[in-house]
């Protein structure tokens, strides 16, 4: 009994422990977070281009769309306007936010679309290569990340301001998600698992 109990306490420690860790990448600052969201694509990105499987790629592209969409609009919201109010720099800023226009172009076809579209893995490929150059403008060393660690930003502040909104932004798509499997005849909810709702 005393021993159950002890094992029980080491794991409500570990998981205390886990929290905390969890609770000390929710503190990153802006520019963390947002790199930790550019690797996290890339990543998937990867995967997409490795697998052969309709329904993976269907769920992986799902997935890169879903995680730029929520990425652009947590920049577009509150980073990038504060980048502007700090620097002024309205080149880099404006050229940011052209490019996510482009990219959302792209997003609304490949979600709209599926691997029985001839042009859907010439879409994913073209996507990764905006958003490529599109990380690199903003990583590179006099990029707009550079610029803004060389401001007065508070990156702190708009980390915990980020972290909220794609917090807030990702409960509603999975809400979204939900209400779609529900919507969902039972032979299409069945497909659905194996593919595009899987991770939403
Ligand atoms: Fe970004
Ligand atoms: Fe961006």
């Amino acid at each position: 009994m005393a021993r159950a109990r002890k094992k029980a306490a080491r794991k409500t420690s570990t998981r205390t422990k886990r929290a905390s860790a969890g609770g000390r990448t929710r503190q990153q600052d802006a520019i963390a977070l947002l790199k930790a969201d550019h690797r996290q694509v890339e990543e998937l990105f990867e995967q997409f281009q490795s697998t052969r499987s309709d329904s993976r790629k269907q769920s992986l592209a799902q997935q890169v769309c879903q995680a730029l969409k929520v990425h652009t609009q947590i920049e577009a919201e509150i980073f990038y306007p504060a980048f502007l109010e700090a620097t002024a720099d309205t080149d880099i800023h404006h050229e940011a936010e052209v490019e996510h226009d482009g990219a959302k172009k792209l997003i609304a076809e490949i979600e709209a679309s599926g691997p029985d579209d001839e042009y859907y893995d010439a879409k994913m490929t073209v996507l990764s290569e905006m958003i490529k150059h599109h990380v690199n403008e903003e990583e590179k060393r006099d990029g707009m990340f550079a610029e803004a660690r060389s401001s007065k930003m508070d990156l702190k502040g708009l980390g915990e301001r980020l972290a909220q909104r794609k917090s807030e932004l990702m409960s509603d798509s999975g809400m979204r998600a939900g209400a779609r499997r529900q919507a969902e005849p039972q032979s299409r909810r069945r497909r659905a698992v194996g593919g595009v709702y899987v991770n939403a």
